[in-house]
């Protein structure tokens, strides 16, 4: 059996990566694909714990709240990505790895080449076919946003413009596995840009 793609979309807050991933995953099922829509952090049991806990629980450090996100995304991986595309399914995630390495790496100022190593680790070295990267202005993003701020979105905003640049230097040196789009664009013009990147990638039937 063939594998299942496997599509992340990165960004900031507020850059409307559930919007699109919703819509990706919806056309994906339209041409008789089965999809595993899911999220980081927190598409688990267990990871709904870690996710109370590092976004909204007693202040951590920056270790620990990396560690907390690399559990997460371990578990995650063990339990949902892996044996959804092993089944021969499409996965698309809001948010994998990159996060840790823009937000960790660069925004908590851990190191991007050790929190990508933590990552990979925890990953065991699963990286996405496509991540699609919706870039964005943290000024505008984090005006987007409704309801209680997270820790991560009480950060100040030297800490999202470097994950901002963090995002982009990576799409920029890895441009085989990142779509970048201005995330100001209209979301029927970034969807169909996602489209147009996907299309190539499906088998042919
Ligand atoms: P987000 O996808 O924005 O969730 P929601 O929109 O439901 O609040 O993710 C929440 C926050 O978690 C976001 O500010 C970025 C942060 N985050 C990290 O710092 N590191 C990570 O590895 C991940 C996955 C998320």
């Amino acid at each position: 059996m063939t594998r299942g793609l496997f599509i992340s979309f990165e960004g900031g807050d507020g850059a409307g990566k559930s919007t699109q991933s919703r819509a990706l995953a919806q056309w994906l099922t339209d041409l008789g694909r089965t999809v595993v829509r899911t999220f980081e952090p927190g598409d688990t049991a267990l990871g709904a714990v870690l996710r109370q806990a590092v976004q909204h629980g007693e202040e951590v450090s920056a270790r620990t709240e990396a560690l907390l996100y690399a559990a997460d995304r371990a578990h995650h991986v063990d339990t949902v990505v892996r044996p959804a595309l092993e089944r021969g399914q499409d996965v698309v995630t809001d948010r994998y790895l990159d996060s840790s390495v823009a937000y960790q790496g660069a925004g908590r100022g851990l190191g991007v080449e050790e929190v990508e190593r933590l990552s990979l680790w925890a990953t065991e070295g699963l990286l996405p076919d496509l991540t699609v990267l919706l870039d964005l202005d943290p000024a505008v993003g984090l005006g987007r946003l409704t309801g209680t701020p997270d820790r991560m979105e009480r950060a100040g905003d030297e800490l999202h413009r470097r994950v901002r640049e963090t995002f982009l230097a990576r799409a920029e040196a890895d441009s085989g596995r990142f779509l970048v789009l201005d995330a100001t664009r209209p979301a029927d013009e970034v969807a169909e840009a996602i489209r147009t990147r996907v299309r190539p990638l499906l088998p042919a039937v």
